[in-house]
This record gives C-alpha cells, structure tokens and sequence, in this order.
C-alpha cells in the first residue's frame, strides 16, 4: 500500500501487519509441521522417530498443510497466533531470497532456539554469533573451508584418505554382500576426524562419541541443564588434536590462518564435525537414488570411466546427485532467522525480535510450483541457477560455508564405491522414477547389495 507524502516527493509505503493465521491453522501448522520435526532430533535424528516420520511420510503432511495455508493466504508472509511471541512464515520464495539475502542484519542467523541447541558443545560457534565476533569466526571458517574452491587445496590428501576408507569398507562390503547404514557411516566418520583433525584420530570414536552425547542434550534446547564437564573434556579433546597440526588435515590449515582472540577456533571446529554428519546422511540417501535410477547412474558412470580418481577433481554429476538427495530430504529443514529490528518483507512490515521461519522442505517439495519436486532431477543443479527457494544449504551471507567441502568429500566417497562395484538397494524405502519420491527418506534403515564388478 503506498501514500503520497505530504510534501509531494516520492510516494513511500504504508506499514501493513502481516495477515495473521487463524487458531486452527496456527495449531495445524504446530501439529503437522513443528512437532514431527522436532520430535526426529533438531541437533542429532533419533533414529526410531526417523523411521515412524518415514512411515506417516512427515514430509509430505508438512507440504501438503503449507500448501493449504498458501491457498488460503496467499504467498505474504504470515503470522502464527502463538502467544508472546511473533512468529512469521515464509510462503513466497521470493521472500526466502530475501530473508536469506538480508542476514544476518536484519535477519539474524542466531535466535534464542539455535543459541539454546549450539551452546551445548560450541557456545561462541560462528552461527550463533554477532557483530564483530560473527565477522571474525566467519573469516576463520571460510579461509579453512574454502568455500568458493569445488576442490579445496588440500584434495589430494583428502581423495586418500577418502579412497583408502572407502576401499577398506568395499573390501569389507564384499565378503557380507551387504552395506547398511552403521558401516557406511562408521567409514564416513573416519574420513571426517582423519580430513579435520589429522590421520591419528582416525581411530578417535571417542572424539565423536563425546560430541553424540553432547548433540543428544542439544535436542532438548534450554530444556537441558547441559553437560558442562563432558562439553570441557570434548573441546580439550579437539584442542588437543588441533595443536598437533597434523600434515594434510583442516588442523594443519588452521595453525597458518589468522586466528584472534574472537576466533576461538575449537568451537567452529565443533560445528565442523557435527555438520558432517548431514554429510554422511545425504551422500547415503544419494547412493539409493543412484541405485534405483538408471539413466542418472549411467550418467554418474560415464562421468567416471577413463578417469584416474586418485587425482581429485570435481565430479559435476555426483555433486548434482548429493544436491538431490539434500534438496528432496533437507537436512536442516527449518531455516530460523530473528529480526534485529521492524523490517519489510514481501510488502508486510515484521516487528522487531520475530521469528522467521523457512521451511525448506515446503520449498523444495512443492509440486505446485516446481514440475520436478518428487523427482530426482540432477538438472535441477547442472543447468544455470537453480529456482528461487531452493536452499539446502540456505544464501546469502550465512550460506554454509562447509558447502564444496561436503560435495566434494561425499562425492570422492561415491565415486570410489561406484567405480568398480554395482550397487543395489536391497530394503528400507521403495524408490524409483516411475512413482514420486518419499517425502521423509530414513537413512538408517536402508541396505543395499553391493557387487563388485
Ligand atoms: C550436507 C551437509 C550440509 C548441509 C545440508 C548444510 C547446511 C547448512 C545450512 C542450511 C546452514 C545455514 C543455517 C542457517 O542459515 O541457519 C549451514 C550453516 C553452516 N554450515 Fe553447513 N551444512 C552441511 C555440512 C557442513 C559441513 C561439513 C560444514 C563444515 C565442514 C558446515 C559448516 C557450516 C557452518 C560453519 C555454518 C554456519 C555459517 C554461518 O553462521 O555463517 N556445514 N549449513
């Protein structure tokens, strides 16, 4: 809504609050959004909850609720009657750009629920901090991560130790015939702790056993006291293992980068770690994509024949096939941002101290919007820029900075399983291109038969 101004200059535009929810729709979006998603695990899945959402196919209940909500309200964003508090609902994804564009000022990327989650094992991480000190760990965490690189300069060690994992795990694989999800990401683990925090750690499960426990407390927010003795003796461990700087790991990089007394470089490696695991749990979810589509998987083969995989390189086709398997079955699926003052978005004005909240899930998986929304569509990334609202690893200025790293790492890790052995779902989810993709996919349940060639 616009008004001229009183002295005859450029019309401006008139505050217009947010269309506000019904109570049923309020209570609606509280049931069949909200709660199935934080009832699977916010900070680390529960893997038991995982399968129940698999089987009411959460995901699809989330979509087909906000697309009810969008045709009864239109595409503005919408505010939910929750009682003290404003929370606002991303609809357009026009808006999704926007928001993610304009953070963190002023959509910041730390709200009280991501401090109350994070502060259990990485209480000055860079997502849940501001101003200056938000400058300096983003800093630290890009020149470390490489964002910007498909392939980061330290990808010769990295395809190694990928390529040794993946082959004592395919060795492995060969004499049970069977690859399920606790020796995939046994194996996936190990190349993490070896590429952050050196070769020797290896072997460290207690490292990352440490951080589970800490992640479990996570889930539960502020609810949970904490555990502040296990988050010391977790964060001394990765201080210890940091300082060794061992030859080819992310913990030799971080001893020639600038660290300041901000930096708190343990911290963000904390985030490191934790993160990997959407890694694991997509690069698994795009092997069953790979495994029951036959065109993308030719596509995937002739990508690698004639290749000498040892020397890294970027694989478009298998990233494409990992960004899949993230955009149907996002592993942060609620995207939070907190206004740091009134703002407009979409033609509303948002109060100061609300709640955005982005469902990726709802984005990704529109089937009114985006012909491919249930299909595995490797296009979707190849060709140009994907369409607005797609954001499995958010944009703008808090966009993952772990982002090439991911790809490339689980894309080495498929590359080597795939180059010389057939692999076939056996159980956990049906999946194909002749019928829509699942809207939850549990990673924990899937088996496959694996052959080598
Ligand atoms: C498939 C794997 C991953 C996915 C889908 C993913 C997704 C995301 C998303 C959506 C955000 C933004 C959260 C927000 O806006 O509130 C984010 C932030 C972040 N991610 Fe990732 N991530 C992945 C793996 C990683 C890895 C492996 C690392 C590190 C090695 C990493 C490091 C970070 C960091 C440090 C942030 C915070 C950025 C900031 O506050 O500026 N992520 N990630």
């Amino acid at each position: 809504m616009t008004s001229m101004r009183g002295d005859g200059r450029a019309p401006v535009r008139e505050a217009v609050a947010p269309t506000r929810a019904s109570v049923g729709d309020t209570l609606r979006i509280a049931a069949n959004v909200l709660t199935p998603l934080v009832a699977r695990g916010v900070i680390i899945r529960r893997p038991r909850v995982v399968a129940a959402a698999e089987r009411m196919d959460a995901d699809r209940r989330l979509v087909r609720t906000m697309q009810r909500l969008h045709a009864r309200y239109g595409s503005a964003p919408l505010r939910l009657r929750v009682p003290g508090r404003s929370v606002v609902l991303v609809l357009d994804p026009a808006d999704v750009e926007d928001v993610l564009h304009r953070s963190p000022d002023p959509f910041a990327a730390t709200t009280p629920e991501k401090r109350g989650a994070l502060g259990h094992f990485q209480p000055r991480g860079v997502l849940i901090s501001r101003g200056e000190d938000r400058t300096d760990r983003r800093r630290f965490t890009e020149s470390v991560l490489e964002p910007e690189r498909p392939v980061h300069h330290l990808a010769v060690p990295m395809v190694g130790v990928v390529r040794q994992e993946a082959a004592d795990l395919l060795a492995e694989v060969e004499r049970t015939g069977v690859l399920g999800w606790d020796r995939f990401v046994e194996a996936w683990f190990r190349v993490v702790r070896r590429v952050v925090l050196g070769d020797s750690a290896g072997d460290d499960t207690e490292v990352t056993a440490l951080l589970a426990r800490l992640r479990g407390a996570a889930n539960w927010s502020r609810v949970h006291p904490g555990h502040p003795r296990l988050r010391a003796e977790f964060l001394d461990r990765v201080r210890e293992r940091l300082s060794r700087a061992e030859p080819g790991s992310l913990a030799a990089v971080i001893t020639e980068t600038l660290t300041t007394p901000r930096t708190h470089a343990a911290e963000q490696v904390a985030h490191w770690l934790f993160a990997f695991d959407a890694g694991g749990m997509s690069g698994f979810r795009a092997l069953a994509l790979l495994a029951t589509h036959a065109a993308e998987r030719e596509a995937v083969q002739a990508e690698l024949a004639g290749r000498d995989l040892t020397d890294p390189q970027d694989l478009p086709a298998l990233r494409a096939a990992v960004l899949e398997a993230v955009r149907l079955w996002p592993t942060t699926p609620a995207i939070l941002r907190e206004t740091t003052a009134g703002t407009e978005l979409g033609g509303r004005t948002i109060p100061a101290r609300s709640l955005v909240l982005v469902l990726a899930p709802f984005f990704h998986r529109d089937d009114q919007r985006l012909p491919e929304a249930d299909r595995f569509a490797p296009h979707l990334w190849r060709d140009g820029t994907p369409p607005a609202g797609l954001v499995p690893f958010s944009a703008g200025p808090v966009i993952c900075p772990g982002r090439s790293l991911v790809l490339f790492l689980a894309g080495s890790f498929l590359a080597a399983v795939l180059e010389h052995h057939d692999v076939r779902l056996a159980s956990g989810a049906s999946l194909g291109p002749d019928r829509p993709l699942p809207g939850t996919l549990d990673p924990f349940h899937l088996r496959f038969t694996v052959t080598a060639r």
